[in-house]
């Protein structure tokens, strides 16, 4: 009997198998399909101060072996989401949840980040510096050391459980913003969100989203997402949650093996509803095949 058990930040989990924000609505929308318990936790949708109704259409994309999309942070805005959504989400899901946090302005993220902190079912704080599809806000923070450091300070003074920083890779120097964010106090990193990226329509020679470029994710951008996870192992010694492209069971284990302790899938959720439970029922196999007896002893294995 294999053990897929880890400890993320202090808080354990059954398996590291985490959909990534924006992938599962607030959870309940998938208990429908399985039962999410059966997840190590799940990352909702990324909440700001005020809702948001997103960018305009088209907002999605294809590209080969993945996609591109542009939502621009559509929610229901932090009030909605602690009085209907988790609420909603305590009568199927039973487990701390990830709270994905974005912000316009260092107030809004410790405006949102603090009322987030006092719900009972939330477990973590994954703070979004890194989305790409908004103006004034999102991946701006993200992209020098000093302006993440700060929203990581700013968060911590007013929260108590832990906070992730969730990183672009839209830099040249990925460690250098991670580290950044250690030093202000982060509990753990998440990494890595999507690559900017745009397609045209060739018949209208034009861009095929309104908002002309978005992130990309899906299996392609899985190589860059590794090669930073194991940048960032290298460069600060909180844990890592990796993301980018991650599909199947022997994604998850190459993944740890570059130093995620945890692991989020993404793209894979909007193909396959079923892609985690699939990803969770084959873990156990690929373990044993390569003669892992403990998720937890391969964290950094790589290295
Ligand atoms: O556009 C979006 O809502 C995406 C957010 C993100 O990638 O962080």
């Amino acid at each position: 009997m294999v053990n897929t058990s880890v400890t993320l930040c202090g808080l354990p989990m059954d398996n590291p198998i985490i959909p990534a924000s924006g992938t599962f609505g607030f959870g309940y929308e998938f208990a429908d399909w399985y039962d999410i318990n059966l997840l190590g936790t799940f990352s909702f949708k990324g909440t700001t101060r005020e809702p948001r109704y997103g960018n305009p259409t088209p907002r999605i994309a294809e590209t080969a072996s993945g996609m591109l999309n542009s939502v621009g942070l559509q929610n229901p805005g932090v009030h909605a989401v602690i009085a209907e959504e988790l609420p909603r989400l305590k009568k199927v899901f039973h487990k701390p949840v990830m709270a994905n946090v974005s912000g316009f302005s260092e107030e809004d993220y410790v405006y949102t980040c603090q009322l987030l902190d006092k719900e009972p079912q939330v477990g973590w704080l994954e703070v979004n510096i890194s989305c790409p599809n908004v103006h004034n806000g999102g991946m701006s923070f993200g992209t020098l050391p000093e302006s993440a450091m700060a929203i990581t300070k700013a968060v911590k003074a007013v929260t108590t459980k832990p906070v992730i920083m969730k990183l672009s890779p839209n830099v040249t120097d990925i460690a250098s913003i991670a580290k950044a964010c250690e030093e202000g106090g982060a509990d753990g990193i998440s990494l890595i969100n999507t690559l900017m990226g745009m397609r045209l329509d060739l018949k209208k020679r034009k861009p095929l989203l309104a908002n002309v470029t978005g992130g990309m994710s899906g299996p392609a951008v899985f190589p860059v997402a590794l090669r930073m996870v194991w940048q960032v192992y290298n460069a600060v010694s909180i844990p890592i949650v990796g993301l980018g492209g991650v599909s199947s069971a022997e994604d998850v284990i190459e993944m740890m093996l570059a130093g995620a302790t945890a692991v989020q899938v993404g793209a894979a959720n909007l193909v396959d509803p079923y892609a985690c439970k699939t990803i969770l029922e084959d873990l156990p196999r690929v373990m044993e095949q390569l003669k892992i007896d403990s998720l937890s002893e391969i964290i950094g294995g790589a290295h």
